[in-house]
């Protein structure tokens, strides 16, 4: 895993992956008209602007004294721009955009910091010391790497949120898909589920995909499909939301002291009587067939009332990654690479298309719409493996959320880049949090 200096050998598709990776998060804020780029779109989370710097602190920050040591230009920027947050239960941000560097300093500071790196890692490149070189350059890039593309990502939740006429939408918005659609859930015999990554895999994996292990899990049945929006319907129609027993106590505090009745994707514009999926550049009519989006607390209550549970995440991943002669996939659909014919990821669109528009990513059990389209809620409480160390680097990129109140969400989404679709990938959000490219399906422990 370390490496020292001269013993250093990057492979050349990381700086590509990395090049990639800002041109990605780049494109993102293209998309909001610069006077906008100091909203705050989500109450819980900071200034767009935040983000910009935060970026390249991040990296910056990694990089120095690990990989090279870079002059000490900004120390109060690489600071300022150091960390997100995610305030659990209150505790909601107060700064003013007036309390913020002006977009001409954070976007020097950003290019600054770009050239900083890339001359520290040309010169790493050819074996030229510049200082520090304790950790593996592999590892730290693809920590640089993910961890901007998994901005990419909570970014979009982000300005999903912003209001239409603060944005500029892209030239080429993809058309939606429609899928023929079977029905009824699929049952999965028992056998074991492969969890993790194992530390002798020469894969890159965050601290929390560590140990590989199997868990055996007892035969139950899962839907087919993610649950969509015309299933999610009914459930509201015939009064969910007001169905006290549907509801956890904690879950019907939080829906009843934020005034909560229906999905944060949905509206009503104009206090009509139809339902409005709020897309990411435009509103359009409920589409019946997309995946609903909602919290973990509304996927509970849901799954309550249709009498099934959440899957945990060792039945969501044997229903994904198994197959009937008991080994585990590298994908769901087998071992070939992804491709868009295999589920709506790698930023292909801005938002979900039909749960059935990809049965050739679908798994060796037939369950379909498993990478792509919406994350899925599981059961699980983000927790570590039993093998868990974090980085030491980065000690608080997942046991700060080792709390008891963040569930374990499995999948991807339309805005999820392809090389986090490795079956070890975890993501974990709390159980209130309404804006996550996230759904779900639910299984049946009871089996006829
Ligand atoms: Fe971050």
């Amino acid at each position: 895993m370390l490496a020292t200096n001269h013993e250093i050998d990057i492979p050349g598709a990381l700086f590509c992956s990395l090049a990639d990776a800002r041109r990605a998060t780049d494109a993102l804020f293209n998309i909001v008209r610069p006077d906008s780029l100091y909203e705050r779109p989500i109450p819980e989370r900071h200034r767009i602007i935040f983000y910009i710097g935060h970026l390249e602190a991040f990296d910056r920050n990694l990089f120095q004294g690990r990989l090279f040591s870079l002059p000490d230009s900004s120390p109060q920027l690489d600071r300022l721009f150091a960390f997100g947050i995610d305030p659990v239960g209150g505790g909601l941000p107060t700064d003013q955009p007036s309390d913020w560097p002006s977009l001409g300093e954070v976007r020097k500071y950003v290019q600054g910091v770009r050239h900083e790196i890339d001359e520290g890692l040309r010169k790493l490149g050819q074996g030229i010391s510049t200082g520090g070189g304790e950790f593996s350059p592999v590892l730290l890039l693809n920590v640089a790497i993910e961890h901007r593309l998994m901005h990419a990502e909570t970014l979009a939740y982000m300005l999903h949120r912003l209001p239409y006429d603060r944005k500029i939408a892209p030239a080429n918005i993809p058309n939606s898909l429609a899928g023929d659609r079977a029905s009824g859930m699929v049952v999965i015999p028992s056998g074991a589920a492969t969890l993790g990554l194992s530390r002798s895999d020469d894969a890159f994996g965050w601290d929390n995909e560590y140990e590989r292990h199997t868990v055996e899990v007892p035969s139950f049945a899962i839907d087919r499909y993610k649950t969509s929006n015309a299933e999610y319907l009914e459930f509201l129609d015939s009064g969910g939301y007001a169905n006290r027993k549907l509801w956890s106590d904690a879950d019907w505090a939080w829906k009843e002291s934020n005034g909560i009745s229906h999905p944060a994707f949905w509206e009503k514009p104009d206090n009509g009587a139809e339902w409005f999926w709020k897309g990411m550049f435009a509103a359009i009519p409920l589409p019946l067939d997309w995946p609903v989006y909602v919290s973990h607390a509304e996927a509970n209550a849901y799954a309550r009332w249709a009498g099934k549970s959440l899957p945990t995440e060792a039945q969501w991943q044997r229903a994904a990654y198994g197959a009937p002669d008991g080994q585990s996939r590298q994908y769901p659909w087998g071992a070939k690479s992804s491709d868009a014919t295999r589920g709506n990821f790698d930023f292909l669109n801005w938002d979900p298309v039909s749960v059935a528009a990809h049965p050739a990513g679908a798994s060796a059990f037939g369950v379909e719409d498993i990478l792509g389209n919406g994350w899925e809620w599981t059961s699980t409480v983000f927790a570590p493996f039993q093998g868990f160390e974090p980085f030491s680097f980065y000690r608080g990129y997942s046991a700060d959320f080792f709390d008891g109140k963040h569930f374990v969400i499995k999948g991807a989404s339309a805005r999820t880049a392809a090389c986090m679709l490795r079956p070890s990938f975890r993501n974990w959000f709390q159980a209130h949090y309404q804006y996550v490219y996230a759904g779900f399906r639910c299984v049946s422990n009871q089996l006829a």
